[in-house]
């Protein structure tokens, strides 16, 4: 089930008995960490309320396609746009001979056809009306117009007293099958944990010491990681740049606060990238008030930043670190020595010297360094580079 993580579902309810299974498929759906958005016909807010369905997804349930607030929330297109599969369970036999129609006379049959998401339905209905000629032929316009896929229906005992085809599959079975649909990717399961960006060390209320990290590298990387299928959470330093889809974010400003941030996600963790421009010293003393100026010179006392990253690779249990060599001279020898004394599994070495690439540039060219080998990338974009690092780690684990 975890191929589920992360992943935005779409579930469509039908009117019908099974649709009272569909809160327990949602409860599936969301402890397996999806996404849900429920969308339910007219028909289904007879068997089940939008409230319960709204409490168990934790997002507002959507009936109507001219609701304008909830086309102010997320519009219909939008939401088709979101969805990375869309479930139509139940689907009834109404619904059903709708959709081998194109209808588009509700939101739910809107969205099927606005939406290029893979889709599947799970039939519920009386083994009659399952078995007629009409439902059989709809299936099977549906299926081969609208290339959707069709999950059941089981065989059984029916809510009416009937016994025969058209139970829907029970809502775990169901779940199961939706987490096939989703590729094995090279990082699916695993947890990323990113530091990105400068730290600012306070001097006063007004001044700080930091540097010229942009953080686009680490921000490619938890960009390249979510691609990847993992679980990625980026503790990001002052950087101005936008959240990566579905990557969680904590912002921090010094040192310290991007180690205790560090420190509370580290559990559960599989890969740890440091890729933060961690500033090396702060102030000994932060000024309560702003200072002042006096004298000709003056001088701040410096103490050493913690080392996060050598922090985190102490640990007994540590995940697969990964650090950051920037140099401006003899770049290979430097990130093979940082390598050897914070115990990292690898290190991406890179020059800083040139101004085209580097900090504040939209390219890096880098060299990866493990225990073993060395492997040069040429100047590529940072989201290039940041695929070949995140393969290069998964081909590792
Ligand atoms: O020692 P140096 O700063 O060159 O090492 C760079 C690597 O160590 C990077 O991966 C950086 O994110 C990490 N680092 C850290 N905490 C520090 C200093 C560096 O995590 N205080």
């Amino acid at each position: 089930m975890h191929r589920l993580r992360n992943k935005r579902i779409l579930l469509g309810i039908t009117g019908g008995i099974a649709a009272y299974k569909s809160a327990e498929l949602v409860r599936a759906l969301t402890g397996a960490g999806c996404d849900v958005r429920v969308v339910m016909t007219a028909g289904a807010q007879e068997f089940i309320t939008p409230l319960t369905l709204q409490a168990l997804s934790g997002n507002p349930v959507h009936h109507s396609l001219l609701d304008p607030e909830a086309e102010a929330g997320m519009g219909h297109i939008e939401l088709a746009k979101w969805a990375d599969f869309i479930l139509i369970a139940p689907a009834s036999a109404n619904f059903i001979s709708r959709l081998a129609t194109g209808a588009a006379d509700d939101l739910l049959t809107t969205l099927t056809l606005a939406s290029v998401a893979p889709m599947a339905i799970a039939p519920a209905m009386n083994q009659a009306m399952w078995l007629d000629a009409a439902t059989q032929a709809n299936i099977n316009t549906v299926q081969q117009v609208k290339a959707l896929q069709i999950w059941g229906p089981d065989e059984g005992q029916q809510a009416c007293g009937d016994v025969g085809p058209g139970r829907m599959i029970e809502p775990l079975a169901l779940a199961q099958t939706l987490a096939q649909q989703f590729e094995n990717k090279a990082l699916s399961g695993k947890t990323v944990l990113i530091t990105a960006g400068p730290t600012r060390e306070a001097i006063d209320p007004v001044r700080y010491i930091s540097n010229h990290s942009s953080g686009k590298m680490g921000f490619a990387l938890a960009t390249a990681a979510q691609e990847a299928g993992a679980q990625v959470i980026l503790i990001a330093g002052p950087v101005n740049l936008n959240t990566p889809d579905r990557v969680k974010r904590v912002n921090v400003q010094s040192a310290q606060e991007m180690l205790s941030a560090v420190e509370s996600h580290l559990t559960l963790c599989d890969i740890f990238i440091g890729a933060a421009a961690v500033a090396d010293y702060r102030p000994s003393d932060v000024a309560t008030q702003k200072i002042k100026k006096h004298n000709d010179d003056m001088s701040i006392h410096l103490v050493k930043n913690p080392d996060i990253i050598a922090h985190v690779a102490a640990k007994q249990d540590k995940p697969f670190t990964v650090g950051f060599a920037a140099e401006t001279q003899d770049v290979l020898r430097y990130a093979r020595g940082k390598l050897e004394n914070k115990k990292l599994d690898m290190i991406i070495a890179n020059d800083v010297s040139n101004q085209e690439i580097g900090f504040n540039s939209d390219d890096n060219a880098i060299v990866i360094i493990d225990a073993k080998s060395e492997t040069v990338f040429p100047q590529a974009t940072k989201y290039h580079l940041a695929q070949q690092i995140i393969q290069t780690i998964s081909h590792k684990l």
